[in-house]
């Protein structure tokens, strides 16, 4: 059922000019970590699939361009990955600096490169760190969908995904995912619980889709979290003295087909193209809530 609501993509104290930060009023990023859930682990299918892909790649060098508060990136520092993590978010940046700091007595952390990076500017950004590529580059956690389609002809998603590719070493693998977005413009609905967000807090997602010319154009997704429960002893979370916090993010609903094709564009057709729903095979899964792309960057590969 569609939510019948004012779509405002933007949050109170975004800047006008450049790259739209939908976290720049702090209140996703604030409860963000609640909103995953078991910070240590996610959930454990998802732990398992990233660390056992990666390994048995036998990548070292990672490269997380949409690091947040660091979860993935702290997940992997901790398997004893090399891990570059960059973000467009100062508010979100401040929690992974900050777990940086607190840990940085543990070598792996002592040498964590955080970096405030746009897509749109990736390589040039951070050039100087990618040398001859990394091993690995992970977009994950549906943030990928948050660069909406300011000319309608896709074409930032495209350089975005261009740079992610400049990023990778030949051979080297790119993970990005993103929510089944043609199940939720079917279906009006987005699940709360899924494979990366496993709160014990009642969470509840309100989802509208936005039609321009017939075509789905937007999703804004209105997120409530009840957090008056908890056990405080569980964990080093800070709860909000709030006891329901309410966040908006808007994301641009990737069609499955044509997401894959801008990949292939980016990517070339000689590299190898595998696909999973909630982390599993396809023909094992129903209907899955996110899709994640495994692009094998081809050795061959020469990008313009
Ligand atoms: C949904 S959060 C996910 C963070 C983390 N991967 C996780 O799963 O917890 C999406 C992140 O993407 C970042 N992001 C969105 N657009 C970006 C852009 N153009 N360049 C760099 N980061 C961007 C946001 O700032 C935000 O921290």
């Amino acid at each position: 059922m569609a939510y019948n609501n004012t779509i405002t993509t933007r949050s109170l104290g975004t800047a006008s000019e450049g790259i739209k930060d939908q976290y720049a009023d702090g209140k996703a990023a604030k409860i963000w970590e609640i909103f995953v859930g078991d910070k240590n682990s996610r959930t454990q299918n998802y732990k398992n699939f990233l660390v056992g892909l990666l390994k048995r790649k036998g990548c070292k060098r990672i490269l997380d361009v949409a690091c947040g508060t660091g979860i993935d990136s702290i997940l992997l520092l901790e398997e004893g990955f090399e891990v570059v993590s960059v973000d467009a978010s100062d508010k979100m940046l401040k929690y992974a600096l900050k777990s940086r700091w607190n840990r940085r007595k543990e070598p792996a952390f002592d040498n964590w490169i955080i970096e405030e990076a746009n897509w749109l500017t990736l390589y040039d950004d951070i050039e100087h760190i990618v040398g001859n590529g990394f091993d690995a580059v992970i977009c994950l956690g549906n943030s990928f969908a948050h660069m909406l389609d300011n000319f309608g002809d896709q074409r930032e998603q495209k350089q975005a995904l261009r740079n992610f590719e400049k990023c990778v070493k030949p051979g080297g693998l790119l993970l990005i995912d993103h929510r089944n977005y043609d199940n939720i413009i079917d279906s009006g609905n987005t699940a709360s619980k899924c494979i990366y967000y496993n709160s014990e807090h009642t969470t509840d997602i309100k989802t509208s889709v936005l039609f321009v010319g017939g075509r789905p154009a937007l999703v804004t997704l209105d997120y409530l979290i009840d957090t008056s429960s908890h056990d405080d002893e569980k964990t080093d979370i800070i709860y909000p003295e709030d006891s329901i916090s309410e966040f908006r993010l808007s994301y641009y609903p990737h069609r499955l087909k044509v997401f894959t094709t801008m990949l292939m564009e980016a990517f070339g057709e000689n590299s190898d193209f595998k696909l999973y729903g909630d982390f599993k095979k396809l023909e094992e899964i129903e209907i899955p809530d996110f899709y994640i792309h495994v692009v094998e960057k081809s050795s061959t590969f020469f990008s313009s």
